[in-house]
């Protein structure tokens, strides 16, 4: 029997036809992400879904799907998805970790770099035409990663990649998490020395009620003013408003987001005014080997979530 499935973002054409061999297909093929309406009208009377983390996959759309079995989703988080409420109803969903962790860790690393070392900054005073004088001592001075301290919010793979880097850079590397890892290279302490020592804080967090706005005006004025915050993870774990009032005030030396509160952010938002700020589109996992193999585990997470098999990786 073929199953029926859902696609609800512009999933690679050689991915749709793996899913086309086990499953009759229906499919969301532009950029801009369904509404909610297309998605509950569609799934109706699927037996999968394939999403992406620009789906909202909530109760109601839960609800208008009664024979949905599995929801996998191409990425790592899943704070798209009512998880809780999907598993009651004994959906089962699938997600992608491990194959992103290097490449992640690498924008991360990367998009630090970057605004330490005023990279983008440079890059558009050449491109302008705004560089003037052959070389003098004092122009466009950044702040050193080697020999800095990096203080890495949440220990997971992302954050375990991450402390290889720093090490490679002779960085001295501390990190707060729930719980204390004892096969972690670095110095587990608690959110405000984290927050007070480190040159470099770097969030590494997934989303949840616990982690919502976790950086908010109270710990970013924590930071020290030569700081700089990095966030790779999910926007929302910034309250963004606080940010800008920390740039503004300059009680932080600045920041470089991949991620943000809204997805994509508007082009009159109040961060984009400042210099020392790097921002990237949600980009971290974005390389052709890693999203294929994204695309590979999510596809297959579905075949196996609905012919009762174990997945790949299950949430
Ligand atoms: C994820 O997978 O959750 C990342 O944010 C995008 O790859």
């Amino acid at each position: 029997m073929k199953y029926k499935v859902l696609i609800t973002f512009n999933l690679f054409k050689e991915y749709v036809n793996k899913v086309k061999e086990f499953a009759e297909v229906e499919l969301w093929d532009k950029e801009t992400p369904p509404d909610k309406n297309w998605i509950i009208e569609h799934a109706r009377d699927k037996d999968g879904l394939l999403v992406s983390l620009t789906n909202k996959i909530d109760k109601e759309i839960i609800d208008s799907s009664p024979n949905l079995k599995v929801i996998s989703t191409l990425s790592v988080g899943y704070d798209h998805i009512d998880i809780n409420y999907a598993k009651n109803r004994g959906i089962r969903i699938g997600y992608t970790p491990e194959v992103l962790t290097e490449t992640t860790a690498d924008l991360i690393f990367g998009i630090m770099m970057a605004v330490a070392r005023r990279i983008v900054e440079g890059d558009r005073i050449v491109r302008n035409g705004e560089w003037k004088i052959p070389w003098t001592p004092d122009f466009l001075l950044g702040y050193d990663i080697h020999g800095k301290t990096m203080g890495i919010i949440g220990m997971g793979r992302i954050g375990r990649a991450l402390v290889r880097r720093a090490k490679g850079f002779n960085m001295r590397v501390i990190y707060y998490s729930r719980t204390r890892k004892e096969d972690v290279d670095a110095e587990y302490v608690d959110l405000d020395t984290l927050l007070s020592q480190s040159d470099f804080v770097v969030l590494t967090v997934d989303l949840n009620p616990s982690t919502y706005h976790l950086i908010n005006e109270e710990r970013l004025r924590k930071m020290k003013r030569t700081a700089f915050l990095i966030n790779g993870s999910r926007g929302k774990v910034v309250d963004e408003k606080a940010l800008v009032k920390a740039l503004e005030e300059k009680w932080i030396a600045g920041a470089a987001l991949d991620v943000f509160e809204e997805e994509p952010i508007s082009k009159d938002h109040p961060l984009l005014k400042f210099n020392n700020i790097v921002l990237t589109p949600h980009i971290g996992s974005a390389t052709y080997d890693t999203r294929y193999k994204m695309a590979e585990i999510a596809v297959e997470n579905l075949r196996r979530g609905l012919e009762g098999k174990p997945m790949i990786y299950e949430v």
